[in-house]
């Protein structure tokens, strides 16, 4: 999910750049404006943690871009695009550590696991909107 210092910034095409780029799928994407209780959702198993409150009300200040991503590790493999949490100790290449300065504004949300993506995919996603496509290079060896 692109949160919403990624759209007021205007770096949604570099950062959906750098997905592409890696070789992952885009198989569904809309921009949505979060209600508090569908961040709050989103975000249930911080509930009670002290940043809390503010990441609600950023993730909720303008609107995000949900998407769903496939691929050979993909898990993994966008949350190393992605970065660590603290964009100031997130490597440098990585989409926090070229483009983040805080913590709580770090521009880019990706699932921890399989669980949760799935789980994050259906609190955005209805079945016709989520893509089974081949790509035109997905048979090419
Ligand atoms: P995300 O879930 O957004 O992809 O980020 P993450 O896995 O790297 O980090 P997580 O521990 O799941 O925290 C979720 C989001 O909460 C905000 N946060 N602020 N001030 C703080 O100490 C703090 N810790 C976490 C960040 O926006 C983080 O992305
Ligand atoms: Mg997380």
């Amino acid at each position: 999910m692109l949160k919403p210092d990624a759209i007021q910034r205007r770096l949604v095409g570099e950062i959906i750049s750098r997905l592409e780029r890696k070789g992952l799928k885009l198989v569904g994407i809309k921009m949505v404006w979060m209600s508090r209780q569908k961040a709050e959702e989103l975000y249930a198993m911080h509930i009670g943690k002290p940043f809390f409150d503010a990441l609600v009300t950023f993730v909720t200040s303008s609107p995000v871009i949900v998407m769903a991503w496939e691929g050979e590790n993909a898990i993994a493999a966008i949350r190393q695009l992605i970065g660590t949490t603290n964009p100031i100790e997130a490597d440098v290449g990585s989409i926090r550590g070229d483009f983040g300065l805080s913590t709580t504004l770090n521009l880019i949300h990706g699932a921890d696991s399989k669980q949760s993506a799935i789980r994050e995919i259906e609190l955005f996603f209805s079945e016709d909107e989520l893509f089974s496509h081949d790509l035109c290079d997905d048979a090419w060896i």
